[in-house]
């Protein structure tokens, strides 16, 4: 579904991304770790071309990412994408939010735009907020409107970055479970977290990142329990002390 072959790019002089090769199978949830700084975030924006590449390539089906135009669009709502903040329009109610992309990308008719975005939202759980405004949201409802604003435009692919990493404790346990029931509904995923239960449950993949290179790539199960590199071991030793 997605190919990155031989992937490098730099910011000025640092070497962000390093020679990367990931393959990612439809149907398949990979959780991407690795220390701060050490560009999963660059990785994932790259997939949907926020940001460019300097060498290597991204195929999204076979098909190499589009550079422009309406393709560029497309790529865009073809690779769905959660951030870590909610990014929902804080003018518009939460039923807008989810009904702007499949209505001007789409260009589905409101009324069937509206039809799917209240079965989305019903089935985040957020259903009865429909006509309220973001900032009436906590900010684990805030997320799963993201989530299913995206979904609204029928992505092949999703994107997670650090989703949980802003909520309150108790708001991130509802956040994954819409996320493990993606995984469930056979969604490829791509998902930066550091939340063991979430990989465990539904990656079958970990990839450990560690200054732009990918170090290590394994089941959930061999990875947690048996890290093969000392910068794995020495990453997952500080995150499991806390
Ligand atoms: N737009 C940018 N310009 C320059 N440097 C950047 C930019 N975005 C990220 N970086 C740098 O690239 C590195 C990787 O960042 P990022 O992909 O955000 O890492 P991560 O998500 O793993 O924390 C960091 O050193 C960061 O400071
Ligand atoms: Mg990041």
């Amino acid at each position: 579904m997605v190919v990155l072959d031989h992937v490098d790019k730099h910011y000025g002089s640092l070497h962000v991304l390093q020679d990367i090769n990931l393959s990612i199978r439809r149907g398949e949830v990979v959780v991407v770790i690795g220390p701060s700084g050490s560009g999963k975030s660059t990785l994932c924006r790259t997939i949907n071309r926020l940001e460019t590449i300097d060498s290597g390539s991204i195929m999204l089906e076979g098909q190499p990412l589009p550079q422009e135009g309406k393709q560029l669009a497309k790529l865009r709502a073809d690779v769905g994408m959660v951030f870590q903040s909610f990014n929902l329009f804080a003018h518009k109610t939460i039923l807008e939010n989810v009904t702007l992309g499949p209505t001007k990308v789409r260009k589905q008719s409101k009324s069937a735009a509206e039809k799917k975005a209240r079965e989305l939202l019903d089935r985040v759980g957020v259903g009865p907020q429909a006509d309220k405004y973001p900032a009436q949201l906590s900010g684990g409802q805030q997320q799963r409107v993201a989530i299913a604003r995206a979904l609204a435009m029928e992505p092949k692919v999703m994107l997670f970055d650090e989703p949980t990493s802003a909520l309150d404790p108790e708001m991130i346990k509802e956040v994954l479970d819409v996320m493990v029931d993606l995984a469930k509904q056979g969604m490829t995923m791509i998902v930066v977290t550091h939340e063991m239960g979430f990989a465990r449950t539904a990656a079958d993949r970990v990839v450990f990142m560690a200054d732009g290179q990918i170090v290590e790539e394994n089941t959930p199960e061999e990875f947690f329990t048996n890290p093969r590199s000392d910068r794995a071991r020495d990453f997952l030793g500080k995150i499991l002390k806390h």
